[in-house]
């Protein structure tokens, strides 16, 4: 198979980054069936990429009418009817190892053999995760960085078992969605991304709780200094701070050490999550 063949991609989650990922496919032309548990869910996801769509094409960066990218896109809430005929999977349900691995195990049972299955984890190992199924070498990690629309950046991580064809077929793959692919050889927590990223991030914290920098004056030395996007601070409330918190801890479970953030804590003790929640550093209108 190369990534030629792929007409038909199952995106299981439709949450933060599932939305956007099934988004990215349809934009570039594939008939994308995404799963959630909910229709409700669903719904929501479906505005979210309208409104997504809506914004690209006001730019002038969408190529085919809202319509058409969103008439690509199938919802259901059954994992058998999502992947069957499907030639791509892509796996973004909550960072929860045990549930990811049920999706996987039900998914294989469903899913035509020849599909390649990828996990969108963001710290879970992919080999752990490829085990679940009775397709190992066929199984890696495609990590996309939020917002998937507009990100270039994804990692591609082999797990143990995983064939260089796989490998392959998926890097062509991404680059058919326009995106930058970076193959990460090592199965490590937090692949490259977030093992660096996150070290920037808790190293800003340290430098506030410790040193009493204020977080917006490190923010301001971020983007003007260091020329990046977003601060430290901004980009953790991006992210989501519950999601970052449980970034941190699960890398920490594996091996990686980095200094904790009370900061990060506390906010999230308080359901002050980030921008989804309306306050986390910043307060959000
Ligand atoms: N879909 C479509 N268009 C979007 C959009 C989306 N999801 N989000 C923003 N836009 C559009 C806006 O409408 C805006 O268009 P106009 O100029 O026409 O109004 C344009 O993009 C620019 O947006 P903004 O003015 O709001 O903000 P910006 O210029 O700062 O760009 C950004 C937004 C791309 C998010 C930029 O701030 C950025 O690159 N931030 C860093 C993001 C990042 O690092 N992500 C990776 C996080 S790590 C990760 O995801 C991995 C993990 O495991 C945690």
């Amino acid at each position: 198979m190369s990534s030629l063949n792929i007409k038909r991609v199952a995106v299981l989650g439709a949450g933060t980054m599932g939305h956007g990922i099934a988004e990215v496919f349809a934009i570039a032309g594939f008939e994308v069936n995404l799963m959630d548990i909910s229709d409700d869910i669903l719904r929501n996801a479906l505005n979210r990429i309208r409104d997504s769509l809506e914004r690209l094409s006001k730019r002038g960066k969408l190529r085919d009418s809202v319509d058409s990218v969103l008439s690509r896109i199938h919802t259901t809430t059954k994992v058998a009817e999502a992947v069957k005929n499907i030639d791509f999977l892509v796996e973004a349900v909550p960072e929860n190892a045990d549930l990811k691995k049920s999706m996987f195990r039900e998914a294989d049972q469903y899913a035509p053999s020849h599909a390649i299955f990828a996990s969108n984890t963001s710290t879970i190992p992919i080999t752990e995760l490829s085990e679940a199924t009775s397709r190992r070498e066929r199984f890696l990690g495609l990590h996309f960085m939020n917002p998937p629309p507009l990100m270039k950046l994804v990692e591609i991580t082999r797990g143990r078992y995983t064939s260089d064809e796989t490998v392959n077929i998926t890097v062509q793959l991404t680059r058919i969605l326009n995106k930058e692919p970076v193959v990460v050889n090592k199965d490590v927590p937090g692949f490259i991304v977030n093992r660096v990223l996150f070290r920037v991030m808790l190293e800003a914290c340290r430098e506030v709780v410790q040193e009493g920098i204020k977080i917006i004056d490190l923010d301001a030395m971020a983007r003007n200094v260091l020329g990046l996007p977003m601060g430290p601070f901004e980009l953790l409330d991006y992210i989501g701070l519950d999601t970052s918190l449980f970034i941190v801890k699960a890398m920490t479970e594996r091996g990686f050490k980095a200094h904790p953030c009370p900061l990060l804590e506390e906010l999230v003790s308080k359901g002050k999550l980030g921008v989804k929640s309306g306050e986390g550093f910043y307060k959000y209108p």
